[in-house]
């Protein structure tokens, strides 16, 4: 960790997002600034988040290990917050889970070869349903805290017109009667099991103040 990074920064209601991933950093912001938080990243305070290994079996537990392990690198200087999502696909047994973003063999990365390998899988298979995940954890002098968020919706063949990422263009919101490759920020923020995890997270803020 570099120290003039954490020196500099604030520590008045600053909190930690333990990932390198900015978008995610900036959809933090944009709710907890109301609030008064702001949102730095990992890479602010020169930590790597690769070396957090995600072993458990649930999105509670991947979540826990990557707030507990940046919590412990910054000797508990802010609250960190950490977040593990992933989606299930209950014909599979809920393949891939917490492996959403690592079980493509041969290094894959890209989601095209993901969705549609999803898809051929589920070919001959009547069920379709399918439930995003997500569990924020929040580790703050008071201890550790989890918010959980679920969305459930249906595997259908991709539908994008340049919102979302990942598996959103085959997930069908059943309420929007669109997939979130369809949908708006907005309008997927308001259902999505982030944005439930996301609200569950803020009434605790609210609670706190
Ligand atoms: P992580 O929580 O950033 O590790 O994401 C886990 C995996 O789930 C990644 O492969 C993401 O693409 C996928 N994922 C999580 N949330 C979403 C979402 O809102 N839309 C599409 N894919 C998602």
């Amino acid at each position: 960790m570099e120290e003039n990074a954490l020196e500099s920064a604030s520590a008045r209601e600053t909190i930690l997002l333990a990932s390198h991933n900015k978008a995610k950093a900036r959809e933090m912001e944009k709710l907890l600034a109301p609030l008064g938080y702001r949102v730095i990243t990992a890479d602010r305070l020169g930590l790597n988040m690769e070396e957090a290994k995600e072993t458990a079996a649930t999105f509670a537990g991947n979540s826990m290990i990557k707030a507990r392990y940046a919590y412990g690198l910054i000797r508990g200087a802010y609250p960190v917050l950490a977040d593990d999502s992933g989606i299930c696909f209950h014909g599979l047994d809920d393949f891939p889970g917490v492996n959403s973003a690592r079980w493509a063999p041969d290094g894959h990365t890209d989601y095209a070869y993901k969705t549609r390998k999803i898809l051929d899988l589920l070919k001959d298979n009547p069920d379709h349903s399918c439930a995003f995940h997500c569990v924020l954890t929040l580790i703050d002098e008071r201890g550790a805290h989890q918010f959980a968020g679920v969305c459930e919706g249906e595997a259908v063949e991709p539908r994008y017109t340049g919102e979302g990422f990942g598996y959103d263009p085959i997930f069908l919101a059943p309420t929007l009667g669109k997939t979130f490759g369809e949908a708006t920020l907005e309008e997927k923020d308001a259902i999505s099991h982030r944005g439930r995890a996301c609200q569950a997270l803020i009434n605790y803020l609210e609670s706190i103040r």
